[in-house]
């Protein structure tokens, strides 16, 4: 664990602008000598600080602090209850979901990249070529497990990320939401406890909600992710049924479980038997460096269930998601059958078309530079309007920023004001089924930045001061 240890001290000393933003550190070799550690130690603590966000590596010249890494401190880690609770009132989403197809609205609430930053013209393109050149399959209905061109192409693609997954494997679904939820049917029953992360996307509460069952939070390390301690804690002390977490960027604190600790993750729920529904929908998304490996490509026992979808990546509109049972995929596959009989046939194809083009991993590339020029340029802003003392977070992939305001300020009472300002954020109670997190509010990066989005956040910034 050297490693984390030496990343730790180096954290500090960004944190002191000891090293400022755009600065290189000194080379994996001098750190190894300043520090009095092995080179391979030093690069795996550069890495970990690459998968904080704090630093950025530049191919042949070393690794350099990000400009959004210092002046403000990452959100404090919480103590969540410690039993296991059924979830609530989630209906308040759709409130606030509903205002971001408002036109007028300055949408920092949902997790909904602009289209801007999404490759329109290719998804227009493919769209119109399945139609020319498949037009009665179109119009048909592309039963579970969907469209068998596209889950060759997710299937191949999961290979590429080390994961042992064959085509007969992939179910189709409509969204990463639908697949989550498939995959707590396969493996829970009402009443049976889930573990999540703390803060979690609401979402996943709404599923857990849904499905009448209890929700048990672990607190998550704003730098570092999800508590393993408080995890085998939870495993030994409640009978848990599933555990569902996003390992690579979590929303809405970005972190991404380093490589050591997923597979720390896998090795406990190994020795519990419990199964894990890995949300991998930000996976694509680091804002430096290499995609992560997800959990799934170390699991042998069939307990990973892979959910992902299309959604953050190429378009939320697209409706198109993927899972990959652990166990039983037929059963996976009547239960999409019941929820929506088919996926939309035209997105199916025009997905696989898309995946199946070359370009696919250079668009990926040029959307991750986007959002992490949008992540850096909110980090800055926020600094600057928002109260002194505000911690923010420091994603180290996706596009949104997990903000926590000094004092008792409490982000669901000045909702319904900031609305009706006209502009939206994500209220921090929305991420617990606890009632935690009343002075904290997500916001979305990747808008289209203008005077609008700049006249949002001052109203945003004076109406969260107390
Ligand atoms: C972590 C996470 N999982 C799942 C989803 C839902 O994605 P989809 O549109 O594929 O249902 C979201 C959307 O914001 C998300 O942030």
């Amino acid at each position: 664990m050297l490693y984390r240890e030496l990343a730790n001290r180096l954290q500090t000393l960004i944190d002191d602008e000891v090293y400022p933003p755009g600065v290189a550190l000194p080379g994996v070799r001098k750190l190894s000598q300043q520090h009095k550690v092995s080179v391979s130690t030093a690069v795996n603590a550069c890495q970990e600080l690459e998968r904080r966000g704090l630093l950025q590596a530049k191919p042949r010249s070393g690794y350099f602090v990000c400009q959004a890494a210092t002046k403000h401190k990452p959100p404090r880690i919480r103590t969540v209850s410690k039993t296991p609770k059924p979830v609530s009132g989630q209906e308040r989403v759709l409130q606030l979901v509903q205002a971001a197809n408002n036109p007028e609205m300055v949408n920092l609430g949902t997790a909904i990249p602009a289209a801007d930053f999404l490759p329109v013209n290719v998804i227009e393109k493919a769209f119109r070529q399945v139609w020319r050149e498949q037009r009665r399959r179109c119009v048909g209905y592309e039963f579970p497990p969907g469209a068998p061109e596209l889950r060759t192409h997710i299937a191949r693609h999961l290979a590429s990320l080390q994961c042992r997954v064959n085509p007969e494997q992939v179910l189709i679904t409509n969204s990463c939401q639908e697949s989550i939820a498939i995959a707590l049917k396969q493996v829970t029953q009402p009443g049976d406890i889930v573990v999540l992360e703390s803060p979690t996307y609401y979402g996943l509460l709404q599923v857990v909600e849904q499905l009448g069952l209890k929700a048990l939070e672990i607190p998550t390390d704003p730098t570092e992710g999800l508590s393993l301690g408080a995890l085998e804690l939870a495993l030994e002390s409640w009978p848990v049924a599933a555990c569902v977490f996003v390992p690579s960027f979590s929303n809405p604190l970005g972190t991404c479980l380093s490589d050591e600790r997923k597979q720390q993750l896998l090795r406990l729920l190994e020795k519990h038997n419990v199964p894990l529904v890995e949300d991998d929908i930000y996976g694509e998304l680091p804002l430096s460096g290499p995609r992560p490996r997800p959990v799934k490509s170390w699991d042998t026992q069939g307990l990973v269930y892979y959910c992902s979808s299309s959604s953050k990546t190429l378009a939320a509109g697209l409706r198109v998601g993927w899972l990959v049972p652990g166990k039983n995929i037929q059963r996976a596959e009547y239960l999409q059958f019941i929820n929506t009989v088919s996926v939309n046939t035209p997105a199916q194809l025009a997905l696989a078309e898309v995946l199946d083009k070359s370009r696919y991993q250079r668009l990926i590339r040029g959307m991750c530079s986007d959002y992490s020029l949008a992540v850096a340029r909110m980090i800055d802003r926020v600094s600057q309007l928002f109260p002194p003392d505000t911690r923010i977070s420091r994603p180290a992939g996706g596009f949104v920023l997990w903000v926590e305001l000094p004092g008792k300020i409490n982000t669901t009472e000045r909702l319904q004001a900031a609305m009706e300002a006209g502009v939206s954020f994500a209220p921090g109670s929305l991420f617990s089924a606890t009632g935690k997190f009343a002075n904290c509010l997500r916001i979305n990066c990747a808008v289209k930045w203008d005077a609008r989005v700049e006249r949002g956040l001052l109203t945003l910034a004076k109406l969260l001061t107390a």
